[in-house]
């Protein structure tokens, strides 16, 4: 199978179809990108279309590397074949694109030619796009395309045998276009593939598919796979109406499918970037590949196996690593009623904040609630949640103070709903002395675990410097953790009690 041939259309199908089209310093900024990109072949622009296209083509085709294709576009009209040879017949390798319908209903109604003259058109037209092109450049050659290819099916022998006349004329790339998609991908490939069986093989089969009904990807991925080498393609997918077969799909798909694709594929995201900045065409948020939720995983079924998957080449919910196309920022776990427990746990982590997954599971049901109301939630609202229920959790116990008496005696003031205590503990260390207060005074619990840290990650108003997690099982044996920060250690410690005692006690209550 013959590597792809990557032909850009932004510059031209793209660029006309803008609300406002590029000037040469904009088309000289997207022309680089497609250098960066490595495309095989640029079609400039239609140079009889304006005086600054002409200009804008020729500087282009000057400024060409030699390997590059530079195409320019011309009706079948003698003055567009010589403006298009005088704008770019100076490129290493320039090629002069023309065309015509000659699909059935166009010819009637817009070209107003019957069948025989629409050919003799095409032919005439072709000889002298040939003739001028070899005059200034013995390397330039003819592309023909035979508008609303797609809408040929019922001439299709009729298409094929004028083909065959517009290779004898000089043309070596015949251009099939799906210019208004009518036709579906099945079909479209049938008439490719017959086209390509009765055409001589030097000569270069090429689709062109407008994205209509949003099937021009397919149609053009499995062109490729039918004997069409040549893909024509737009950056970010412009060109007119609903714009034409998306470059990053074509290429990615094919890519997929274990064909060596000859682009820089790490060069997509960025130029995407700039081809919307530019063209003021924004990228649609669920735009496959760099739409900016198209990494986006919201519920929890998907979040998981995302996560499962997360630096693996292949992942569970995605069709490429996101390296591949240059994107930095990597899935988004997107937080709604219907995320799960494994990205509520990644998003408090990657913040830099300590959770477990078992912390994760108590939170869930809590920031579902809130994200019924609202949609997603922004990380810093999740945090928010995660603050108040993990650092400040309210409840029915209260800590008021703590104070050190003697020889491992602490005095420990907290109220439980409306009844205050002020206990005296002993222990090594006002840990142990909180859970023997605390058992004295009936309220039975044990000590699991517990340890102190530093925290990096500054929390809201704290100012805190010490930061403890402490694991209490109750008389059930359930285990809890509570967390707190402070600037005393100990209080830290005693804090992280009693916000466990609380976090306890409403698992109790929801229990019930
Ligand atoms: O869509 C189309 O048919 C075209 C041709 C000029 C190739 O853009
Ligand atoms: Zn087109």
């Amino acid at each position: 199978m013959k590597q792809p041939f990557f032909y850009d259309i932004t510059l031209r199908d793209g660029n006309q179809a803008l609300k406002k089209p590029w000037e040469l310093r904009d088309k000289k900024i997207i022309f680089e990108k497609l250098l960066e990109l490595n495309v095989q072949a640029v079609e400039v622009g239609f140079p009889a279309s304006s005086e600054m296209d002409f200009e804008a083509c020729r500087e282009l085709s000057l400024m060409a590397p030699n390997h590059l294709v530079v195409s320019g576009l011309a009706r079948c009209v003698e003055n567009d074949i010589v403006s298009a040879v005088n704008s770019i017949g100076e490129a290493k390798k320039p090629r002069i694109h023309v065309f015509l319908t000659l699909s059935p209903f166009h010819m009637k109604y817009v070209l107003n030619k019957d069948p025989k003259e629409a050919r003799q058109t095409a032919i005439k037209a072709v000889k002298f796009a040939y003739d001028e092109i070899k005059k200034v450049n013995k390397e330039g050659e003819i592309q023909f395309s035979v508008e609303h290819f797609g809408d040929c099916g019922e001439n299709l022998d009729f298409v094929i045998d004028t083909l065959k006349e517009i290779v004898q004329a000089g043309a070596t790339t015949l251009n099939l276009p799906n210019t208004v998609e009518r036709c579906r991908p099945g079909t479209f490939i049938k008439m490719v593939e017959k086209v390509r069986e009765n055409i001589d093989d030097f000569v270069t089969i090429s689709v062109h598919n407008h994205n209509d009904l949003g099937m021009a990807t397919a149609t053009t991925v499995e062109s490729y796979f039918t004997g069409a080498v040549q893909l024509e393609c737009a950056l970010n997918g412009l060109g007119e109406r609903a714009g034409n077969t998306n470059f990053y799909e074509v290429a990615v798909a094919l890519h997929n499918s274990g064909v060596d694709v000859p682009v820089d594929l790490s060069k997509i995201y960025e130029t995407a970037l700039i081809v919307a900045q530019m063209s003021k065409v924004p990228i649609w948020e669920k735009a496959p590949l760099i739409g900016p939720d198209a990494l986006a995983h919201r519920s929890g079924i998907h979040q998981d196996g995302a996560l499962k998957t997360k630096d693996m080449e292949k992942g569970a919910y995605r069709p490429i690593h996101p390296s591949l196309i240059g994107r930095k920022d990597d899935e988004k776990m997107g937080i709604t009623s219907q995320s799960g427990k494994t990205a509520i746990f990644e998003v408090i982590s990657n913040a830099g904040y300590p959770i477990t997954i078992q912390e994760a599971i108590r939170l869930q049901p809590i920031i579902k609630e809130a994200a019924e109301k609202v949609g997603e939630l922004p990380t810093a609202k999740l945090l928010d949640i995660y603050f108040s229920e993990t650092f400040n959790v309210k409840g029915d116990f209260k800590f008021r103070h703590l104070g050190y008496l003697d020889d491992g005696i602490f005095e420990i003031e907290f109220r439980y709903k409306n009844e205050e205590f002020k206990v005296k503990g002993e222990g090594n260390g006002p840990v142990d002395a909180c859970i023997n207060a605390l058992n004295q005074s009936g309220f039975k619990v044990k000590l699991l675990h517990y340890e102190q840290n530093s925290p990096d990650t500054d929390l809201k108003g704290a100012g805190a410097v010490a930061q403890s997690e402490i694991h209490l099982e109750d008389e059930t044996g359930n285990e809890v953790i509570g967390r707190a920060r402070h600037e005393s250690t100990a209080i830290a410690n005693v804090k992280a009690i009693f916000n466990a005692l609380n976090i306890m006690n409403k698992e109790k209550k929801n229990d019930k």
